[in-house]
């Protein structure tokens, strides 16, 4: 399997290790006061042109957002954060785990802007029940967002700036900030990160450290005391050079720069594959995380090969999935995904509309006997209890299938596939997209008829696991023929 699913799945970079076994013997003192830290955090210092700023290490992103958040709040203030912010969504509570509640801003890129922090507080402060109410107390972001989105200069400043009048903290939560920074679409460096927050963090865990994360302090009244914070929730590590010795490697000659421009290269690689392909996306991401909405069915025949992350999903036929590349994602394994994905079956299957019926008459005429007119077919369309699933090749036409579904049972009515394209499994797809609806609408049993004489029709349906319940007699006219009747509990 080549794995897609996260920035973490290999684990340092060979120099980081390297260097890890050559000082592996070295004694020094712990808990990072030792010349590694010290020599990291003057690399880091300079990188971000900011002299006076106090740099600690700590080993990995929710830890860093609860012990920075935690040290910032008092006890009954709360952070704003975009709803989809990682604090919110991802990190199981462990903010309001210290005793403080995260204060969510919508946000449909996973952004929040200047104007949304201003009225969040002013809300507040307009509150004659305040006193009752959770205070906003500092403004947490993350750079890249959760949905690989990025803060445009401008818009950083703004938000800064405001944080600044209305005297919240700012924030930034870099556990990806290389894949930002070295972003093609980003227009931020690291100093003017620096610059316009009053404490972020550079994300090593995901960017070429075993583990680690450096918080970078801008603002003095956050940096004191904050040692003590870090070992009070203990993440002060005993063994602090390895997290110096890691970010001193990762600071020498751009190599951090480098590493994250490279997953950056290979996912800009894949987004014009997915767009080359026709899929969707579902954020604009121009950073390591790439979100395509991608039909099912292809869905199914690239999880044979490829492990990507499921995100959510868009309709009864799409998903939107989420693909990461990281410092270490191979060339060749991005370039097998785009032949692979150029290769796919184009067999798409999905909903029949309007447009579509006269196609499946068209078909209807050719294979049935009894073929079901354009204005029936649209009646069936329009009817609540029956379903109409297409496949299409190329958006091509090639099948369709007729289902009606009552309350616990189902019934297929047509399953019909042109002549070409049979023996493909079609048909199978359809059953596949058929039971998808059905679990959505509590549909626990599928039965069909079909010609006694189609024994291919039979064998077709036993292999999808119906089974024979009996005869109907005379059921079939022009010519006459019985119906063979068949079912197929389906997995409540
Ligand atoms: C933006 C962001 N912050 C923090 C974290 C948390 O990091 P960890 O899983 O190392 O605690 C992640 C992890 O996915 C993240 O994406």
């Amino acid at each position: 399997m080549i794995q897609f699913q996260c920035d973490y799945t290999e684990g340092a970079h060979p120099k980081i290790i390297e260097r890890l076994t050559r000082t592996n013997l070295e004694q020094t003192i712990g808990y990072g006061e030792d010349g590694y830290c010290e020599h990291a955090r003057e690399l880091i210092r300079q990188a971000c042109q900011a002299p006076e700023a106090d740099v600690q290490f700590m080993v990995g992103g929710t830890q860093t957002n609860f012990t920075v958040i935690s040290s910032i709040l008092r006890p009954y203030q709360g952070v704003l954060s975009a709803e989809s912010g990682h604090i919110n969504v991802h990190e199981t509570g462990a903010v309001e785990a210290t005793g403080h509640k995260v204060l969510t801003l919508p946000s449909a890129d996973g952004k929040i802007r200047a104007s949304q922090v201003r009225e969040a507080y002013e809300a507040h402060w307009k509150d004659g029940s305040r006193e009752h109410i959770v205070q906003p107390g500092m403004v947490y972001i993350s750079h890249p967002t959760e949905n690989g989105t990025l803060y445009t200069k401008g818009e950083l400043k703004a938000l800064y700036q405001t944080c600044q009048k209305l005297g919240l903290p700012l924030f930034l939560d870099g556990a990806r900030l290389g894949y930002g920074l070295m972003s093609e679409a980003s227009d931020l460096t690291l100093p003017e990160i620096a610059e316009y927050t009053d404490v972020f963090y550079i994300g090593g865990t995901k960017v070429g450290a075993l583990f680690g994360e450096a918080v970078v302090i801008t603002d003095p009244a956050i940096a004191k005391d904050f040692r003590y914070m870090i070992k009070q929730k203990g993440a002060m590590l005993a063994k602090g050079r390895l997290l110096g010795l890691q970010f001193e490697t990762l600071f020498t000659d751009g190599l951090y720069f480098q590493i994250a421009d490279h997953a950056d290269r290979m996912a800009m690689k894949l987004k014009e594959a997915f767009r080359k392909k026709g899929y969707p996306l579902l954020f604009d991401s121009y950073t390591n995380q790439q979100f395509p909405v991608i039909p099912n069915s292809h869905l199914g025949q690239l999880k044979e090969k490829y492990v990507y992350n499921f995100w959510e999903r868009v309709d009864r036929t799409h998903s939107a999935v989420r693909f990461c590349t990281s410092w270490a994602t191979k060339e060749e394994a991005v370039d097998a995904l785009i032949r692979d994905l150029e290769e796919l079956d184009t067999l798409e299957t999905g909903f029949a509309g309007e447009e579509d019926l006269r196609k499946i008459a068209e078909m209807e005429r050719e294979i049935f006997p009894d073929a079901w007119s354009e204005v029936s077919l649209a009646d069936t369309l329009k009817q609540k209890s029956t379903v109409i699933i297409t496949a299409k090749k190329d958006r091509e036409l090639i099948g369709y299938l007729i289902a009606s579904l009552v309350p616990e049972e189902g019934e297929i009515l047509r399953i019909a596939v042109r002549k070409e394209f049979r023996r493909q499994g079609v048909a199978g797809h359809m059953i596949l997209e058929l039971e998808n609806v059905c679990e959505e609408t509590d549909v626990y049993k599928l039965m069909l008829e079909v010609r006694e004489s189609n024994q291919d029709a039979i064998s077709f349906y036993k292999e999808k696991g119906f089974t024979e319940d009996g005869l109907r007699k005379d059921y079939y006219t022009d010519p006459a023929e019985d119906a063979v009747l068949m079912s197929r509990e389906l997995g409540r």
